[in-house]
C-alpha cells in the first residue's frame, strides 16, 4: 500500500512517501538527510498531543535527538509574530545551515515552518509531516510557503521546496469528519481539473474513503499528489499550468473573505463550492455539457459536503459584493479576474476573459437558491 511520488525539480527533487507507519519509521526516512543526529520539530497545540510522541519515538529509533516548539493552533499563527518566534527559537537552538527542521501539522504549520526554513540563514532544509488531508494532498507538496497579512492570505512568502514529505495515512483517523471532508474537497478538485477517470473512481469509492478505508485513502492521496507533482515539475512558479490547481479558488477566496476566514467556511469547503460554481460558469459559457455541473454537485452532496451557497450559515453579500471581493483576489492579473474553466470533467484551462455579467448571473442564481 505504501507508495512514493517523486517531485522532479532537478537538484531540489524530493520524495513524497505515502502510506502507513511512517511516523514510526520517520528516523529511517529522515536520517539520510542529516549531517548530525539532531532535528527540530515545530508543531501546534492540537496536533502535538496526538502525534508528537510517535514522531519523536520514530526518530529516537535511529538515535536522532529532537527538540520541539509548540505554536498556537489556527490560521492566526501564520503571522509575523509566530514566524519571528519560530525563527528566533531555531537560532537560539543553534540550528545550522545544513540542519533539518520538521513541520508536524496541517497547512498552517507547513506554510509557516516552510517560510521560516526559507529565510533562516538564507535557507535551510525542512521536512513536511502533514497531519490533515488538505495538507497531505496540497499544501505540503510544491513548495509554497508563507504567512498572512491584514491585506490578505498568503501574501508574504517564498517558494521553498521541502526535502521530504511523509504523508502518514493513519494520522487522518484522528481528523474530525468536517476537516476530513474539507480536505476531500481538494481531492475532488484534482479529478475535476485533470483526470476524469480519477473523478469517476472517487464517485464510486468516495463513501468508503470517508468511512476510513486506509488503502483507498492512500490511493486517493497518491493520485492527488502525483497530479500535483507533475504540474509542479512543469511549472514550479505558477507561470502556466500550476494555475490549474486554483480550480474553484476565485469563488472560494471571495466566499472565505465574505465569511471573515472563520469557521463558517473552511478552505476546502470553499474549494468544493467554488468547483461547483466554476463548472456552472463553464456550462453557462457553453464550454462544458450542462450535465457536468450537476454531476459535480451530485458527488459533493452524496459525500455530505458543502456544495451550494445555501450550505454556508449566516449572511452573505449580494452578487455585486461577491464580485468585488473576487476582484481583490491575488490572482487578478492586470485588473482581469482569472478563472479556471472546464471543457469537461478532467479538462480545464485558465481564462481572463469571462464577462462579468455571466459571473453575476451564476452568483445571483446561487444566492436566489439560498433564499428558497
Ligand atoms: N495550492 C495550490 C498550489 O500549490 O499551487
Amino acid at each position: 500500500m505504501n507508495a512514493t511520488v517523486r517531485v522532479e525539480l532537478d537538484e531540489r527533487s524530493y520524495d513524497v512517501r505515502i502510506g502507513t507507519g511512517l511516523l514510526a519509521e520517520s528516523g529511517e526516512w529522515i536520517s539520510p538527510l542529516l549531517t548530525r543526529s539532531r532535528v527540530w520539530i515545530v508543531t501546534e497545540e492540537n496536533v502535538g498531543p496526538l502525534h508528537l510522541s510517535s514522531l519523536k519515538e520514530g526518530l529516537a529509533r535511529q538515535d536522532i535527538q529532537s527538540d520541539t516548539l509548540v505554536l498556537p493552533a489556527g490560521e492566526r499563527s501564520k503571522s509575523w509574530s509566530e514566524l519571528g518566534r519560530t525563527v528566533e527559537w531555531l537560532l537560539e537552538q543553534k540550528v545550522e545551515r545544513r540542519d533539518v527542521v520538521i513541520a508536524l501539522g496541517g497547512g498552517v504549520i507547513g506554510d509557516l515552518v516552510g517560510f521560516a526554513a526559507a529565510i533562516l540563514r538564507r535557507g535551510i532544509r525542512f521536512v513536511q509531516v502533514p497531519t490533515s488531508l488538505l495538507a497531505q494532498v496540497d499544501s505540503s507538496v510544491g513548495g509554497k510557503t508563507g504567512i498572512n497579512s491584514p491585506f490578505g492570505k498568503n501574501l508574504i512568502g517564498a517558494f521553498h521546496q521541502p526535502s521530504l514529505v511523509l504523508a502518514d495515512i493513519e494520522v487522518l483517523t484522528s481528523l474530525p469528519e468536517r476537516d476530513f471532508l474539507a480536505g476531500y474537497g481538494e481531492v475532488v478538485k484534482y479529478g475535476l481539473l485533470g483526470d476524469a477517470d480519477f473523478f469517476e473512481w472517487l464517485e464510486i469509492k468516495g463513501p468508503d474513503i470517508a468511512r476510513g478505508d486506509v488503502s483507498l485513502r492512500a490511493e486517493a492521496v497518491r493520485r492527488s499528489v502525483q497530479m500535483k507533482a507533475d504540474i509542479v515539475a512543469r511549472d514550479e512558479h505558477e507561470f502556466g499550468d500550476r494555475a490549474l490547481l486554483n480550480l474553484g479558488h476565485t469563488f472560494c477566496h471571495a466566499l472565505e473573505a465574505a465569511t471573515g476566514f472563520s469557521d463558517r467556511l473552511l478552505h476546502g469547503e470553499g474549494v468544493a463550492i467554488g468547483c461547483a460554481l466554476a463548472f456552472e460558469l463553464s456550462s453557462r459559457l457553453g464550454l462544458c455539457a450542462q450535465e457536468d455541473p450537476s454531476r459535480v454537485r451530485a458527488h459533493l452532496k452524496s459525500m455530505g459536503m458543502k456544495t451550494d451557497l445555501s450550505d454556508i450559515p449566516g449572511d452573505l453579500p449580494d452578487a455585486d459584493g461577491l464580485l468585488t471581493l473576487m476582484a481583490q483576489d491575488k490572482k487578478v492579473l492586470n485588473g482581469q479576474l482569472r478563472f479556471v474553466l472546464a471543457k469537461a470533467i478532467g479538462t480545464t484551462f485558465v481564462s481572463s476573459d469571462v464577462p462579468p455579467e455571466v459571473i453575476l448571473s451564476v452568483l445571483n442564481d446561487a444566492l436566489a437558491a439560498r433564499r428558497v
